[in-house]
């Protein structure tokens, strides 16, 4: 069961947790002799210097300090992993796949990780890579980590057990999980398969968006975000330890297990929240705000209100607006747009993106409804009513997506996708 496990609540809190009592120093971070003869260990996911607002670091008491470790070589693996900058040139054209195929070799969460595009570049903290992955078996004897940016997690099949530093966090599709950057994690299936999204966000960390005159509760609340509490491993043995660095991967043998924390305190560590927690906030007259109105987290870039990425759903809501037409409208957008689908259809799409699939709307490219949503809605008699059994969700960006070699030439991309937009009737101004 999801929720059998305990969490501390909130977002960005800073957290306190021991699994055994009086693993915690008390008083400081880093005492003579840490308790038991752990070892004090910061964590730092901001600049020492970063403001106190934007801070966050932790210090986490462990078996063994990280730095026991041999030199890291290139992992051979093979892997479709890929991070900016992107360098094929990006298409003015929009895309759509059918969903990501589940594997039928043996294949984990890190083999199953297929980058559709990004942005941005690793070295310059800017810019996000996004991700499928779809994967048939539990990592063993392996464990991840990624030193390009945090991670997060949109499981649209399957649910995952991440085994983090800091503990253990159950996630089921309609919950996300964001693992920041350097945190090692070991993922298990719940079930035989699991399919998901991934945005690795390597500017601003992510954080809850302001909220203006919206006031002080709405949209994603605070407390409904859970960090796990500590649980440590005491296991030897090799294993496997893959880093992303820069975008290539890199591999190391272990003599024991990293899940070696007993004790943390700090508030950079690991989070899950449940989307179907999201206040969700709409008009209540006419028109149709902004979908920035469904924002969960957003990652700032330099310029105020431009988002590095925001992470927006579109969630089950009531529709009630008035002489309007309710769908997502037609627009054209600075931002560029890649939008994923958990389950059930989006409304401003009839058929064609299925669970599991992917868009990618870039800057300034014409979209909106389909044909048959945009009839549907113009021709309906506005009555109060629910969307309902549905969940998609878009990573947004200031820059442009470029999509891989990979994405562009996989069998699953849609090259009809363009029709969807090709039978409008004309318009008649003289009637
Ligand atoms: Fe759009």
């Amino acid at each position: 069961m999801a929720n059998a496990r305990a969490y501390l609540p909130g977002f960005g809190n800073h957290g306190v947790s021991e699994a055994v009592p009086g693993a915690l120093p008390e008083g400081q971070n880093s005492p003579q002799r840490a308790p038991f003869g752990l070892y004090a260990e910061q964590l730092s996911g901001t600049a020492f210097t970063a403001p106190r607002h934007e801070n966050r670091r932790s210090w986490l008491y462990r078996l063994r300090p990280t730095a026991n470790h041999p030199p890291f070589q290139p992992w051979l693996g093979g892997s479709l992993l890929k991070s900016g900058p992107f360098e094929r040139p990006p298409t003015p054209n929009r895309l759509r796949w059918d969903p990501l195929p589940m594997p039928t070799a043996p294949t984990d969460f890190v083999e199953g990780l297929v980058t559709y595009g990004g942005n941005g570049e690793v070295g310059q903290n800017a810019g996000i890579g996004v991700h499928l992955y779809a994967c048939n078996r539990s990592m063993e004897g392996r464990v991840f980590f990624n030193a390009d940016g945090e991670l997060l997690i949109v499981p649209q099949e399957g649910g995952l057990v991440i085994t983090t530093e800091f503990g253990i966090i159950d996630l089921e599709p309609e919950q996300i999980a964001v693992i920041p950057r350097g945190v090692r994690i070991r993922v298990a299936l719940m079930g035989p398969q699991a399919r998901g999204y991934i945005c690795e966000n390597y500017g601003a960390l992510f954080r809850l968006p302001d909220l203006g005159p919206i006031g002080s509760n709405g949209l994603a609340n605070p407390r409904d975000f859970e960090t796990p509490i500590a649980a440590y491993e005491d296991v030897e043995g090799g294993v496997e330890l893959i880093q992303k660095f820069q975008g290539e991967l890199w591999s190391t043998m272990l003599d024991h297990s990293p899940f070696d924390v007993v004790a943390w305190h700090g508030n950079l560590a690991p989070y899950r929240y449940d989307l179907r927690r999201f206040n969700t906030i709409n008009t209540v007259s006419y028109d149709h705000p902004d979908p920035s109105i469904f924002t969960v987290l957003t990652s700032p870039s330099d310029t105020p209100g431009t988002a590095n990425c925001d992470f927006v759903i579109f969630p089950p809501r009531w529709m009630v607006a008035e002489a309007t037409f309710r769908p997502p409208w037609f627009h054209r957008n600075v931002m560029s747009e890649f939008m994923g689908l958990i389950h059930g259809a989006y409304d401003a799409k009839e058929g064609g993106f299925a669970p599991g699939g992917a868009s990618l709307h870039n800057c300034m490219s014409g979209h909106g409804p389909d044909q048959a949503s945009y009839v549907k809605a113009v021709e309906a008699d506005l009555k109060p009513m629910k969307i309902e059994n549905t969940m998609a969700f878009m990573f947004e960006s200031r820059w442009v997506i470029r999509p891989t070699d990979h994405a562009m030439e996989a069998p699953t991309m849609q090259l009809d996708y363009d029709d969807v937009w090709s039978d409008f009737d004309k318009g008649k101004p003289t009637g």
